[in-house]
């Protein structure tokens, strides 16, 4: 049975000049992976000092949005500029400054398997200052500490459960002391408990540093408790922004839908 959805037009996130908005401008960006597009004509604002949760369904390119900030990956069209630089004109050089600003945790942690935790929190300070071992090594325990993980310096990933990885990820995103945080589904697979220790973590490090964070999650009960903000990606755009408060009364269909978890409506069930 076909049914229409009364679905509101996405909402307006373009500025006059984004080369002076304090945050971040994501601006028409389009990006296709062989036939598929993944990013169509994407439009997103994110505010210096927010948390905005970014949700949507599996495989509708939230990880591959994260990408396009740090420029990891490049779009076919569009632009997208951070804290006034337009990303991808950037040289090398500014392009590493800018990257700076960034902590990133993975989808999975992404730690190499090989190096010790420390090792793998120390490796952006080793390439990018010229602090001693010894320095690098306090600095890594000093991180470790701020995410509940004493002791775990010389432990390999592979002796660590899953949450201790996220927390080890989220230690390695601090080292370098970003302004903005990216975190792609921090709590996904983690029992309840863990899941709001992260969430606790994630609203700490935003009062103790005054970061802006960007989490990409399905976790509804994390987006609620740490978001200022959601947006909602479906069919390559944004297609809902709004306060937390917002979302909870909304009757947008998509985000309805989405948030009650129901398997009828426009979003499909497949
Ligand atoms: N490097 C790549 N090469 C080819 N296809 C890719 C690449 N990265 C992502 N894709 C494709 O882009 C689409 C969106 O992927 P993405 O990982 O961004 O989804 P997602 O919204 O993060 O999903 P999930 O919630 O499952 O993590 C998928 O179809 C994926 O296969
Ligand atoms: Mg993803």
């Amino acid at each position: 049975m076909q049914q229409d959805w009364d679905i509101p037009p996405p909402p307006d996130q373009r500025v006059a000049s984004p080369a002076a908005f304090n945050g971040i401008v994501v601006e028409g960006v389009t990006r296709s992976f062989g036939p598929k597009k993944v990013l169509d004509n994407c439009d997103l604002l994110i505010h210096k000092g927010e948390t905005i949760v970014i949700i949507g369904r599996s495989g509708e390119g939230k990880s591959v949005l994260l990408k396009h900030i740090v420029r990891l990956l490049e779009p076919d069209a569009g632009r997208i500029w951070v804290e006034g630089s337009e990303v991808g004109t950037l040289e090398l050089d500014p392009l590493m400054a800018m990257r700076r600003k960034f902590g990133f945790l993975f989808q999975g942690a992404a730690l190499f398997d090989s190096m010790t935790i420390a090792k793998n929190i120390g490796l952006a300070l080793e390439e990018h200052t010229d602090w001693t071992a010894a320095k690098i090594r306090a600095r890594a325990s000093e991180c470790l500490a701020q995410v509940g993980l004493v002791g775990a310096e010389d432990k390999l990933p592979s002796e660590l459960s899953g949450g201790m990885k996220k927390r080890a990820g989220l230690a390695r995103a601090i080292v370098m002391e970003p302004q903005y945080i990216l975190y792609d589904e921090p709590t996904t697979g983690l029992d309840p408990i863990t899941s709001d220790a992260i969430n606790d973590l994630i609203i700490q490090l935003q009062k103790d540093l005054g970061v802006t964070s960007i989490v990409v999650t399905h976790d509804m009960p994390s987006a609620f408790k740490i978001g200022d903000r959601m947006a909602m990606l479906s069919r390559g755009r944004i297609v809902f922004t709004g306060t937390v408060d917002e979302v909870r009364t909304t009757s947008h269909p998509m985000v309805r839908q989405f948030i009650e978890g129901r398997s009828q409506g426009p979003l499909g069930a497949f």
